[in-house]
Parts: structure tokens; sequence; C-alpha cells
């Protein structure tokens, strides 16, 4: 049997890989591990604990009703960044604004963090797969100085490290550094995330696909015609049609087309017409594990590392998946 290299080892060893690096990379990385098995203790006990599961009674700035584990999760993650001195700001999805580190201490950290803490919260009270996803930059202003909005609008293609946890029938922690992508799930028995997916490859074409169908009819025309007419049909040399799988967790539905192939796509709707999706903390951080694993995210139109955000909360269509998948989609759109 070959040994088991936990995460912390691995990081470790590819701290090499930047050779003017000084170890602070390597230290948010396993903050962020840390967070994330505090989180998944808290959702593997949603059930049991009154004051975990349900409502909280607030929205955020997106309108969206927030869940307790929405919050406890944001908590959670906030309260590492800045007590790590790796990072002097953040974003989230559930704060209006971004958040500048006060202490002198965080103020000197190279790194800023946006991140959406739960992804897919309509399925917490289901026991349903659930995620947590990051997006790691290096600064723009000053270190020494707080975190400006600046630091935060930076394109997709500037980002040092991204990744996201998956508490699903596991808890796996996938992550880049724009050196291939590489997967790690937690071994609850010695409380370490173990590399079980190395150099993760998406695959160039897949037979699934991933729409909230309820939104056909209010989605542009080529849409429709997409799915009626390409993903539902039985295509030459093929036995059967696309087959479809929609969780409604965006994190839990990219990982499973990572592993074995296949499209999700949140296009524009009537309802939404810049789309649902939020380029800074669910469509850039997947964008970039897509491209590292071979993969491809865009709007339908244009790639999505290369949009200049204009808002912390904007939203895009996202169309991310299998190389072949994503560009046969986008030629239906007119
Ligand atoms: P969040 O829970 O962070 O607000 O994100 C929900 C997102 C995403 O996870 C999911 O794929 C999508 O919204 C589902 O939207 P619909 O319910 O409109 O299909
Ligand atoms: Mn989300
Ligand atoms: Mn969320």
């Amino acid at each position: 049997m070959s040994r088991v290299v936990t995460l912390h080892e691995f990081i470790m060893d590819r701290q090499a890989d930047f050779p003017y690096a000084s170890g602070e990379l390597s230290r948010l990385l396993s903050d962020i591990a840390i967070a994330a098995k505090m989180v998944s203790m808290d959702v593997r006990r949603a059930g049991l604990m009154e004051n975990i599961l349900g409502a909280e009674g607030n929205t955020n700035v997106q309108g969206e009703e927030q869940q307790k584990l929405d919050v406890i999760a944001d908590k959670q993650f906030i309260n590492m960044f800045r007590a790590g001195g790796e990072v002097c700001g953040i974003a989230s999805e559930e704060n209006d604004d971004f958040m500048a580190f006060e202490s002198e201490f965080s103020r000197k950290g190279k790194y800023v963090v946006l991140f959406d803490p739960l992804d897919g919260s309509s399925n917490i009270d289901v026991n349903v797969s659930i995620g947590t996803i990051f997006s790691v930059f290096r600064r723009k202003s000053e270190i020494g100085s707080p975190a400006t909005l600046e630091d935060m609008m930076q394109s997709g293609e500037e980002q040092i490290a991204a990744g996201y946890v998956l508490y699903g029938s596991s808890t796996m922690l996938v992550y880049t550094t724009g050196k291939g992508v590489n997967g790690f799930t937690l071994d609850p028995m010695i409380g370490e995330f173990c590399l079980s997916h190395p150099d993760m490859k998406m695959p160039e074409n897949g037979r699934i696909y991933a729409m909230n169908e309820g939104n056909i009819n209010i989605c542009e025309g080529g849409i429709k015609e997409y799915i009626e007419n390409y993903c539902q049909k039985t295509l030459p040399g093929a036995e059967r049609p696309y087959s479809g799988r929609y969780i409604g967790s965006l994190v839990a539905d990219f990982h499973r087309n990572l592993i074995k192939g296949g499209i999700y796509i949140y296009p524009d709707t009537t309802t939404d017409p810049e789309g649902k999706l939020r380029l800074l903390y669910e469509c850039n951080p997947l964008a970039f594990i897509a491209e590292q694993a071979g993969g491809l995210a865009t709007t339908g139109r244009e790639r999505v590392l290369s949009i200049q955000p204009e808002r912390l909360h904007q939203r895009i269509p996202f169309f991310i998946g299998s190389k072949q998948m994503v560009e046969e989609a986008m030629s239906f759109l007119k």
C-alpha cells in the first residue's frame, strides 16, 4: 500500500514551485483547510442542532434569504483569514461590501480572498451536497495599507489560487495554484485532507448536461434549441440522448462534471437578465479550475477569466464544463 499524502505535506512540497514564495500562500491554503474542517463538522451535525439548521431571518445584499449555515460558514472563514496574517481583506456573498481588516498585523497580508461561504444553500435543509468556493488574488494596494476595492476587482486571469470544498457524501477540497488541479478527501478517522485525486483532468467530452430546465422558456431562443434539439436528441452515432443531472448546488454539479465529463449552464433569463451566478466568487474560481483541468468556462460568448469586473456582486451567464461540450453549446447562441 502506498503512503498517504496529506494536504499539508502536499502544500509544503509544492512551495518549491514558486521560487520567490515566502510561505504565505502555503499558510493561507492551510488556514482554508482548517476552516473547511470546522464548517464540515457543522454541516455534518446540521440536522441535529437547532442553532445550525434553518433560516437566519435576514436577506443578504442579493435579496436572498440567509440560512444559519451561510452565516456560520461566513464567520468561520472570516475569523480564520483575520487571524492568519496572510490576508488583508475579503469579499463574500454574505456581505454587502468588501471588508478591509483593521489590524496592523492583517494589513501586512499580501492577499485578498473572495468567497462563497456556502454554495447551494437551498439544499442545506434537505441533506443534499453543498460547498464553499474561494478565489485568491495578490493585492494591488501597498502592503501595510488597508485593502481597497481595486484589490477585489481583478480579472480572473490574475487569480493566484482558487478552489472549492464540497460537503458531499465525503468532504473534499479541490484547488489549483495554476499548476494543475488536485483533490483531497477528508479522512474523518484522522481529521486530515488526504490526496485522493491527483492531477485532475476534465474529459474533453461527456454525456451529462446540467441546467435548471424550469427556466427553458425564459432563456434566449438558442438555449431551448440546444437543450431540446441537441441534448435531448439521440444524435447519429449515439445510443441515447444526454443524461440530465441538476443538483442545484453549482459546486456539486461542477465537481461531478469535472470527474465524469459534462456541461453546466446557467444562462441569462428574463427574470435574471445578467444571469444568476456571481462572477467574483462563483464563476471565476471554478473557471480557473476548469481551464487548469483542460475544460472551458464562458458566458456563452466570452471567456470568463478575461472579464474585467465592474461590481462586487456582478452576475454573468455561465457555461462551464468539458471543452467540446461548451463549444457546442456556444454555437447555438445567436
Ligand atoms: P448560493 O446558495 O450560494 O446562493 O448559490 C446558489 C446557486 C448555485 O449553487 C446553483 O447552481 C444555483 O444557484 C441554483 O439556482 P436555481 O435554483 O435558480 O436553479
Ligand atoms: Mn453560490
Ligand atoms: Mn452562497
